[in-house]
């Protein structure tokens, strides 16, 4: 009897439906590397993501703080067995030989906000992170993708860019995923219904001048505006603007806990080849009429990283929005030319 009931759980193991069988089945899976730069708070809760998902084989952390990230990495993969997947996690102290040939980097390595700062006072430590460890990823792993997570987030991704003097495609940053994130997660609060069912998009610089667009925002194919009131949506649109602030406010540190499945989401797409459309921190070149600056627009991500940037038809409002947006970013890259980080 006990032997047919352990014989029983033993097909049930088996048989249990696993979501990342889809994962495994791609092409590319055995051959993924992806490297996480900062093993705090967004940067392991990011690798520790990437991990579940099981499309890569090897997923290295990185910080400069001494064992930091392999008692991070050890953490993470002694969750393996639990989650049931086969990544392979570790942590490496500054050591960049360990990352030569990954895939894809996220960067995530810099100082997070604290309450009363905005993202743009982390400016000057930031830069010089970012430059550095653009510069020693690019010794071992000249051929990778680059993801930027580090704040402010469209100037460090433009550092980067220079630093890395490679193609804009293969270059670029997270921020809309985690604020349309946030958006959608209001919206489905507010409608008691599943975020499953809402699509937005929201363009422009990872600030408080972020362009959410109602137009472009339906629910379960429905425009949002047929849905919810003008000054219920304005006062979403709001919250979302200052969503980073709030949890600062609360936590006395900025997010990680989305922040890290955001850059993971990012990662996978490109990982898996999946052409998904999101909205990504953006060299244009012409594009919305602008040049020479990263922005949040909405791209297709695909193996060659950005495939395509979408243009938009925004109206003058929208416009004018991002417009002022694009201003706010600029007077940031500003600050950094005048501090000669990168010369
Ligand atoms: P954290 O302080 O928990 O982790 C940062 C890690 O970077 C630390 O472990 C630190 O030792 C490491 N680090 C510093 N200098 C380094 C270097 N030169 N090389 C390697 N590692 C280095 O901070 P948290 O919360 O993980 O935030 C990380 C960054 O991400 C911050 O700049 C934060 O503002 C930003 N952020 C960006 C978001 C976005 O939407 N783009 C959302 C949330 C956070
Ligand atoms: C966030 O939006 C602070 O950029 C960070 O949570």
């Amino acid at each position: 009897m006990m032997v047919r009931h352990l014989f029983r759980m033993n097909i049930f193991l088996y048989l249990r439906p696993n979501s990342n069988v889809e994962n495994k089945n791609k092409k590319n899976y055995f051959k993924m590397k992806i490297t996480v730069v900062g093993a705090g708070n967004v940067g392991a809760t990011c690798a520790d993501v990437i991990a579940q998902r099981d499309y890569a084989n090897e997923v290295w952390l990185l910080d400069i703080k001494p064992n930091y990230a392999e008692g991070k990495a050890l953490d993470i993969a002694q969750a393996a067995p639990i989650h049931l997947y086969d990544s392979r996690v570790k942590g490496v102290t500054n050591d960049y030989s360990k990352t030569a040939k990954s895939d894809i980097v996220v960067i995530t390595s810099g100082l997070p906000r604290k309450p009363g700062m905005s993202r743009d006072d982390l400016i000057s430590t930031n830069a010089g992170i970012v430059k550095s460890v653009t510069e020693n990823i690019l010794k071992y792993s000249p051929d990778t993708i680059i993801i930027i997570v580090s704040n402010p987030l469209d100037v460090m991704t433009y550092c980067a860019y220079l630093t890395a003097k490679k193609p804009s495609s293969k270059v670029f940053g997270m921020a809309g995923i985690l604020d349309t994130a946030r958006y959608r997660a209001f919206l489905a609060e507010e409608l008691n219904c599943s975020v499953k069912d809402i699509q937005a998009v929201l363009m422009g610089g990872h600030g408080d001048t972020m362009v959410p667009l109602p137009r472009y925002t339906t629910v379960g194919g429905i425009p949002v505006t047929e849905l919810v009131a003008k000054d219920k949506l304005d006062a979403i649109i709001d919250r979302t603007k200052k969503g980073g602030g709030e949890i600062v406010n609360l936590l006395g540190t900025s997010a990680w806990y989305a922040p890290g499945a955001a850059a993971a989401q990012m990662a996978e797409a490109i990982a898996l080849d999946q052409k998904r459309i999101f909205p990504v921190c953006a060299l244009l070149n012409g594009e919305y009429g602008m040049k020479d600056i990263y922005l949040g627009v909405p791209v297709v991500l695909g193996k060659n990283g950005i495939e395509k940037i979408i243009e938009l038809k925004l109206n003058a409002e929208e416009k004018k929005l991002l417009d002022s947006s694009a201003k706010a970013v600029k007077e940031v890259m500003t600050v950094l030319d005048n501090m000669k980080v990168l010369a």
